[in-house]
This record gives C-alpha cells, structure tokens and sequence, in this order.
C-alpha cells in the first residue's frame, strides 16, 4: 500500500535497497528449551522445527535447541520466556494450570479414552480458545504436541487403586495430579523433571507417572520394579513463545514460521505413538521392571477410584470445557 504512496523513485531505491537490508540484519534469533532427551516426540519435534528453519528461512530466523533442561529447567523456563529470556517452550499442559485454570482439564484422570480422542478434541475451538488463554500473562500459544498415555511406576506391584494407598508419587506441579493420587490414598510430590530419577532412586518418592518415551529415556525402569499399564492420562504439550517477541516477528515472517509449525506439529502427533511403542518395546526387552497388565475390571476400577476428581475442578476449568472435551470420546 505504502509503495502506491511513494514518487517512483523512492519506491525503486527502497526495493533494491530491501533485501541488502535483509541480508545485512542480524538474524532473529529463537532459543527453544526442553526438559526431555532428543528421541522422544517433543525432542524429535525441536529439531525438526530447527531443520525446516533452516531450509525455508536461511539467514532470517535461527533456531537454537537446548534439550535436557540445559538451559532451563521446569521450575524457572516459563519466567524465562515470560522474561524473554528464551524464544520457545514446550512444557507439559500440567505446567501450566497455574497460568490458565482452563488447562488443568487435561490432567483429570481417564478423560480421554485414547490419543486419537485428545487430537480430535485439540481440532476443536475450545482448544483453539485455550491455546490464546494465556497470551496476557506474555504466554503465546501456538500448538499442541501430544506425547502419549500416561503409564504408573512404583517400587510395588499396582494391580488395583487401593495397592497405591500410603505411596508418594513424583508429580508435575499440577493440583489436579495431587487430588488424583490424593483419591488413593496417596500421596502427590512435586519434583522437576530432571531431578525425577534421583527422587525416586532416593527413596524421596516410591512411584511415578509418565509415557512410555520419557520412562525410556530417563531409565526409569532402572528404579522402579513396576509398570503398570493403566493409561490413565496423557502427557501433552503447548508449543509457546513470549507474545510480544512473537508479535514482533515481521508479518510474513512470521506466517511462514506459523506455516512450520503446523507442519512440524502434524509430524509430531503422528510419530508420537510409534516413538512411544518403540519406547515401551525398549524397556520391555531391557527386563529391569516387570509389567502389569490390567483387565478391564482392574481398569475400571482406577476410573472409579479417580474419576470423582473430576467434580472438584469442574468448576475451575469449566463445565461446558468438560462437556466439549467428552463429547470425542467414541464410548
Ligand atoms: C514431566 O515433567 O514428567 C514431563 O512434563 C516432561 C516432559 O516435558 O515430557
């Protein structure tokens, strides 16, 4: 528009003058930190938004990954990027209720019936909504990543809800996993990713939820004697950015960094279960933990046994969220 407002000349000195400018700028720069090895879905999906980075906005944009907390950790990432301190995040939907109480509905237990029920619920507007739920508080949300279901580790056999009772699980600083293991009996820990294997190694926690990719990655078969498989829940992902640096990104710039990022999130929620499978393959062959495999009587009765925490935080997440959330389920 503005060139139409410009004498000629100008214009053509401004269009030769552009991409020198272009070329001479400092690339933007995006620090993306994760607390998880490289092999599991959220890792692989780092390096993947680096490499189609690279390949689409060479000399533009510049993605620097920092895995395994190396740069941040889970107690100090999101002050980080609020602070601009870090470009990119993926943290766990876990962290970040204490941002947006809408988004603790992904911690009630058995909500979903399977990953396919979460991606068909993260296609909806509500999700959408929840996705921009944060953007005040510096929080810019721009997709999901899912991980997988969530399986029980302990230092004993879990066959039933009450065989939990007295245990104290490493949790994610969620309120809605600490009313969950609190339904048994239990008892909820909050302890940072990385310091999880010591904490369970220490005795500090007996037992531990995760997906397969990080039990895997973090050996914390090594540990924990016991699997149960009870897919309980899922560990996902927003993939965030700090709203004002994102909003600062020039448009077209920015559209094609929105463009990756769809792609690299389908990729991501697609390879999530074969990683996941490959995972619990790994640690089923390396014998350290036996497997407890629950019939559907035992499963249903975890569900019962967690389900009544859904009441509690129907309120705060709100209960046409639940509604819509429970209309993907097949059941
Ligand atoms: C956890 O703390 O267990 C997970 O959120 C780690 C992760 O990012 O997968």
């Amino acid at each position: 528009m503005l060139k139409f407002l410009l004498p000629l000349t100008l214009c053509a000195a401004l269009s030769l003058a552009q991409p020198v400018l272009a070329q001479s700028q400092a690339p933007i720069v995006i620090n993306f930190s994760h607390v998880v090895a490289q092999d599991t879905p959220k890792g692989q999906g780092a390096l993947l938004f680096k490499q189609l980075v690279e390949q689409r906005l060479a000399g533009q944009v510049k993605v620097e990954v920092h895995a395994n907390a190396s740069l941040f950790g889970d107690a100090d990432e999101l002050q980080a990027l609020r602070e601009n301190r870090v470009q990119m995040l993926a943290p766990s939907l876990s962290k970040l209720g204490a941002y947006s109480k809408s988004l603790q509905l992904f911690d009630l237990p058995f909500l979903f019936d399977d990953l396919e029920a979460l991606k068909r619920f993260q296609k909806r507007d509500k999700s959408r909504e929840l996705l921009r739920s944060m953007t005040e508080q510096n929080i810019y949300g721009l997709a999901f990543w899912n991980n997988g279901m969530k399986q029980l580790t302990a230092n004993r056999a879990l066959r039933l809800p009450t065989d939990a009772k007295g245990l104290a699980f490493r949790i994610q600083p969620s309120q809605v996993l600490q009313s969950q293991f609190q339904a048994l009996a239990a008892s909820g820990v909050s302890v940072s990713f990385s310091e999880t294997v010591a904490a369970l190694h220490s005795g500090k926690v007996q037992g531990s939820e995760n997906a397969w990719s990080n039990i895997a990655s973090q050996q914390l078969d090594a540990v924990q004697p016991f699997i149960t498989e009870s897919n309980h829940g899922a560990l996902n992902y927003m993939l965030v950015s700090n709203t004002r640096f994102w909003n600062s990104i020039p448009y077209k710039t920015r559209v094609e960094l929105e463009a990756i990022i769809e792609e690299v999130s389908a990729t991501v929620n697609q390879q999530a279960e074969t990683l996941n499978h490959k995972a619990r393959e790994q640690v089923l062959a390396a014998g350290k933990s036996t497997l407890v495999s629950l019939t559907e009587q035992e499963r249903a009765a975890w569900r019962s046994a967690m389900q009544p925490v859904w009441k509690t935080y129907e309120a705060e997440v709100g209960a046409d969220m639940l509604r819509a959330a429970l209309t993907v389920n097949r059941r």
